[in-house]
């Protein structure tokens, strides 16, 4: 091995891979050992094109100055401070700006250390939020089938994706699902929102007069659902799944793990679509996935229902060892700055038109049956082997990885959603090594 290239383990056996095809990695492992801005560099000193940001989360791209610079200097100055009944600034000071990038009516900031534990934090403010108000019946809630809300209890619960789900014994009880969105017959090959579907979010009246709509606590979705396959709302659907809350006093949340920060070409989807939500989940971007970070934003309305009684009483009682951790907000605060100093939401915009004619030029390649996008997100939908679902995609993203691009793929759905810095020359290659790709596949 060269001098100047890190050394791998060469005892893979003990480290449990999440969400990983473990016996398969271990047999050929594909190792990153360092990363700057769109390129990653493996330990056989190949570099690979970032097409995920990481797992949608590096929307900076990688090793950014200052965000290293920040992670560094909080280190040395306050490594940590308790989360409870104390405080440090760094956790106020991220708060606010959050609350500034926010869609108005999100004025407060609970924090967490992932996506998965932002849905259990809103959910769980959701019911005690009836309950403070004198509605403790309502604690049914409400998610949607292939929605993807992290893999704790709850979140599996409202999520409906089944095989995170199915192995997992009987899960929360209380749940209802809406329908998915996906329709191939409809909308194939849409560019952005789907022209047709809105009707699905009237489900939604079917659930509340099945139980009363006095029971239901919230409903929570993914204003475009990323890890089940890139699935956007159909035209007035959001609004209409709004429209419905409002009527019947239900919390919406939207659930932007994926979509915060950024991807859709605004700070949060909520913004982009339009239709404000009562709580919003975040995480991987807030960070720029460098540091474990979540954080929940809510209304005034909802906040100000917790803050009765007499005032050494806690007031929520729920929260992390890491909630607002120094190194977490150090790290927080230098990403939205550089988010802010490059303009990247607003260069997300600006490249969606040339990203959507790179995605829709790959329809003509074999297997393909859908291409959809929206802001830097893409999905591809190749027709599964029969009798072999996954199969063909997963053979995609090691073609790809061996020639140096970096995709996603959940079942036969390539996904994409590549560093807010990309430039136009990036996305060409991407597409280019992907058209290649499709080409030579079984
Ligand atoms: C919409 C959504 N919610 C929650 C999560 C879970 O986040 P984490 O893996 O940080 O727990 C994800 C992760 O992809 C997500 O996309």
């Amino acid at each position: 091995m060269a001098l100047d290239r890190p050394s791998v383990p060469n005892d893979l056996s003990a480290f449990w891979m999440p969400f990983t095809a473990n016996r398969q990695f271990k047999k050929a492992p594909r190792m990153f050992v360092s990363a700057k801005d769109m390129h990653y560099r493996t330990a056989d000193g190949r570099e690979v094109l970032d097409g995920t940001a990481g797992l949608w989360c590096c929307n900076a791209g990688h090793s950014r100055p200052k965000i290293v610079e920040a992670i560094r200097a909080q280190a040395g100055e306050l490594d940590y401070a308790p989360a409870f009944q104390m405080g440090h600034p760094k956790a106020f000071e991220l708060a606010n700006r959050l609350r500034d990038l926010a869609p108005d009516p999100m004025e407060h900031v609970f924090f967490t250390n992932s996506g998965s534990e932002s849905v259990e934090t809103a959910l769980k403010i959701a019911i005690a939020y009836h309950r403070a108000k004198g509605e403790g019946q309502r604690t049914r809630l409400v998610g949607r089938e292939r929605g993807y809300h992290g893999v704790n209890f709850g979140g599996i619960s409202v999520g409906g994706i089944v095989n995170n789900r199915k192995f997992f014994g009987a899960l929360l009880n209380g749940v209802d699902h809406l329908p998915h969105t996906h329709d191939l017959s409809r909308n194939a090959f849409s560019r952005g929102q789907p022209e047709h579907g809105a009707e699905l979010a009237d489900e939604l009246e079917r659930i509340a007069q099945l139980h009363g709509p006095e029971t239901i606590a919230a409903v929570i979705v993914e204003p475009m659902a990323g890890s089940t396959g890139v699935l956007m709302p159909p035209k007035g659907y959001l609004q209409r799944l709004r429209d419905l809350c409002n009527r019947h006093g239900i919390l919406l949340i939207f659930d932007e793990v994926i979509t915060g920060f950024g991807r859709l070409g605004s700070s949060f989807a909520a913004e982009h679509f339009g239709v404000m939500p009562d709580l919003i989940t975040c995480a991987k971007g807030l960070t720029n996935g460098v540091i474990p970070m979540g954080a929940v934003l809510c209304t005034s309305e909802i906040h100000d229902a917790f803050m009765h009684g007499p005032e050494h009483l806690i007031e929520l009682f729920h929260g992390y060892t890491y909630s607002g951790n120094p190194i977490a907000a150090a790290t927080g605060l230098a990403t939205l700055e550089t988010y802010a100093e490059e303009g990247l939401f607003q260069r997300a915009a600006d490249l969606a038109g040339y990203w959507e004619d790179a995605v829709h030029s790959l329809r003509d390649c074999p297997h393909v049956i859908d291409l959809r996008n929206m802001g830097l997100i893409a999905g591809i939908e190749l027709e599964p082997i029969a009798g072999a679902p996954t199969k063909r995609a997963f053979q995609a993203f090691l073609d790809c990885y061996e020639r140096g691009v970096l995709i996603r793929t959940t079942g036969d759905i390539i996904a994409l959603s590549p560093p807010l810095i990309i430039e136009k020359a990036h996305i060409d290659h991407l597409f280019s090594v992907l058209r290649d790709v499709l080409q030579n596949l079984d």
